[in-house]
């Protein structure tokens, strides 16, 4: 962790959790907690729960929840370290210096060196653009309708016909060529006149930022036909091309359900100027898994609108395995008769585009139907081979449902029977032996629910010791952390019950003690169960001790099938016998 627990424990506790949210949702007070229309999903009824005593906000519809320092990194898309920041501004509380090693402050100091460079070379190349000598570049951005709007949003420059002012600039301002060389904006070998030159001249100029709008490179594009058409900066102790996207620093606040990936640099812009501001691009080359992770950390789909030639479709093919690899959905977006998006927009407008986005094709379907064309479905061998290679694929998914699904959209899609394509894809799977029994209920379904039953058992046992701290003292005398399997649930238990021993139950403070905002949800969850309330005490207390007894019976058949000696098996004994004897009183 960057910072000590008992700062981030400070930062939090300094934040009340309703002062802050209720400055970006409105809330409404009923019975101890507060109720709003959730932030993160649509909805029309508000499932959206803040709870004060508990200093969590909890939403019944969706699952989002944690403490305040969740609800920072969820609503501004800010990591942990970014949210504790904010807050600690807000609390007016002043954070410690990090203290780093000799060799981490070294990289550290390069790095802010490099940064400052980027960003001195782009205000250069932007004053570049507004000047007289770059009227040339004005034009050719206004002739491809950039607004000044847009321009300043990106930042977007020139840099000059002279091959060595940008070098001169920085020397004049003291900086030694050991640092320039890193920072990938200068050529220092191949220079005819032995000198150093400018990388880039006479070109228009795109900064490259990282999510927190910081310039990490640049790319250059000529104004005429000249080649190449793009240069870009190499890769620098700040620029990793595999682990960057083109327009995610606004792309990631644009709050809509979705991210677009598109090729270049003008699509991104064109994009965004007409409203799609969830625009982002890996700049002409091959997806990588880090962009796809990146991506998820904002979205959960994906919109593929790559060129429309044939390495745009390629390119798309590429992706989606690649994407779904890091769990998005993905739909591609046909553009065609244009060529980019940003061909597409000039041409037909957003309300156009926004038609496309609707009628995206799911990433599935646009795989069969780009294999569709290698086939001739007016030849029955032909056509008979393309639905086998579909069943292959269909098998390949793992969910039954899923696989139901896409048999029954080709089927729809392509005009043959849903059963015959059904025993196509189960011949299939019998043949490779990964699926059995498809259309017929799957065997494992009775231990997948028995398990469920069980997690379900321990959130809400943790619900309520949290909820009600005299009956989590009285629960000890039976459960112990040991009885929460999942590593997480063992985890957040162990947290709790220290908690209990030194007399200051609060957890929300065990939420900040992880750092993704994946795992605040799930700890918020397991302190959010939904108990019935309209069980009398009498029911209320048998609900809780079959809750004890499940949650309990199942950690013995854990430890039973575990057991290392007979010391651990007579303990096992002992405690089965103390499980039938379970009585707490509410
Ligand atoms: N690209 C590159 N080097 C090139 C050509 C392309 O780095 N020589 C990258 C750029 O990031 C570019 C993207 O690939 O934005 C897509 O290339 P292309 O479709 O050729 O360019 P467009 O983005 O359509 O640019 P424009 O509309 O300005 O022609
Ligand atoms: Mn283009």
């Amino acid at each position: 962790m960057f910072y000590p627990e008992e700062v981030i424990e400070e930062i939090r506790s300094r934040n009340d959790i309703f002062d802050v949210i209720s400055g970006y949702v409105k809330l409404q007070k009923k019975g101890s907690s507060y109720f709003g229309l959730c932030p993160f999903h649509n909805e029309k009824s508000g499932s959206f729960s803040v709870a004060p005593h508990k200093q969590m906000y909890y939403c019944f519809g969706c699952g989002a929840g944690g403490n305040v320092i969740t609800f920072i990194m969820e609503y501004e898309n800010f990591t942990f370290v970014e949210a504790v920041k904010l807050l600690a501004d807000r609390a007016g509380i002043k954070l410690p210096e990090v203290e780093y090693s000799e060799e981490n402050r070294r990289a550290f100091d390069l790095k802010s060196k490099l940064f400052e460079i980027n960003k001195l070379a782009a205000t250069y190349f932007y004053h570049q653009l507004q000047i007289e000598n770059g009227k040339k570049a004005k034009d050719y951005l206004s002739n491809r309708e950039l607004s000044d709007e847009t321009i300043n949003q990106f930042g977007l420059g020139y840099s000059n016909m002279y091959s060595d002012d940008l070098y001169k600039y920085f020397k004049s301002k003291g900086y030694q060529d050991d640092i320039l060389k890193e920072t990938g904006l200068f050529s220092y070998e191949n220079s005819y006149n032995s000198g150093v030159n400018d990388k880039f001249w006479n070109r228009i100029i795109f900064p490259i930022m990282d999510v927190n709008n910081k310039v990490v490179g640049f790319g250059g594009r000529v104004m005429g036909d000249a080649k190449p058409k793009y240069l870009n900066s190499p890769e620098t102790k700040l620029f990793d091309k595999s682990r960057n996207l083109y327009g995610l620093n606004i792309a990631r606040i644009s709050r809509k359900p979705n991210l677009i990936i598109c090729e270049g640099y003008m699509d991104v812009i064109s994009l965004h100027q007409a409203g799609f501001n969830q625009a982002v691009a890996s700049l002409g080359t091959a997806l990588t898994l880090g962009q796809a992770s990146l991506m998820k950390r904002y979205a959960n789909e994906v919109l593929i609108t790559y060129d429309s030639d044939e390495a745009g479709v390629k390119a798309a093919l590429r992706s989606i395995p690649i994407l779904k690899a890091a769990g998005l959905t993905t739909r591609v977006i046909d553009m065609r008769p244009y060529k980019d998006p940003d061909e597409f927009i000039k041409a037909l407008g957003a309300e156009a585009f926004q038609e496309r986005i609707d009628k995206a094709m799911n990433s599935f379907m646009y795989e069969i139907a780009t294999m569709q064309l290698e086939y001739d479905l007016k030849d029955p061998e032909s056509k008979t081979k393309f639905f086998n290679e579909i069943s292959k694929r269909i098998v390949e998914f793992p969910e039954e449902l899923e696989r139901n699904n896409y048999i029954e959209a080709v089927a729809d899609n392509y005009m043959i029977s849903v059963d015959s394509l059904r025993k196509m894809v189960a011949n299939y799977g019998n043949m490779v032996g990964i699926v059995k029994n498809i259309g017929e209920p799957k065997k494992s379904t009775f231990k997948k629910e028995k398990e469920d039953g069980v997690k379900k058992a321990q959130k809400i046992l943790l619900t309520w010791m949290i909820n009600d701290v005299p009956l989590f003292q009285k629960i000890t005398k039976y459960v112990s952390p040991e009885d929460f399997i999942e590593p997480l649930f063992h985890d957040v238990a162990n947290k709790l019950f220290q908690q209990l021993e030194s007399g200051n139950v609060n957890p929300a403070s065990i939420i900040s003690t992880y750092e993704s905002e994946e795992e605040h949800k799930e700890v918020a969850a397991l302190f959010n169960s939904e108990l019935s309330d309209e069980l009398n005490d009498n029911e209320m207390e048998k609900a809780l001790n079959e809750t004890i007894f499940k949650v309990k019976k199942n950690s013995l058949e854990y430890k039973s099938r575990n057991v290392n000696n007979m010391e651990e098996l007579k303990n096992i004994a002992k405690e089965k016998i103390l499980l039938q004897n379970i009585h707490v009183e509410l």
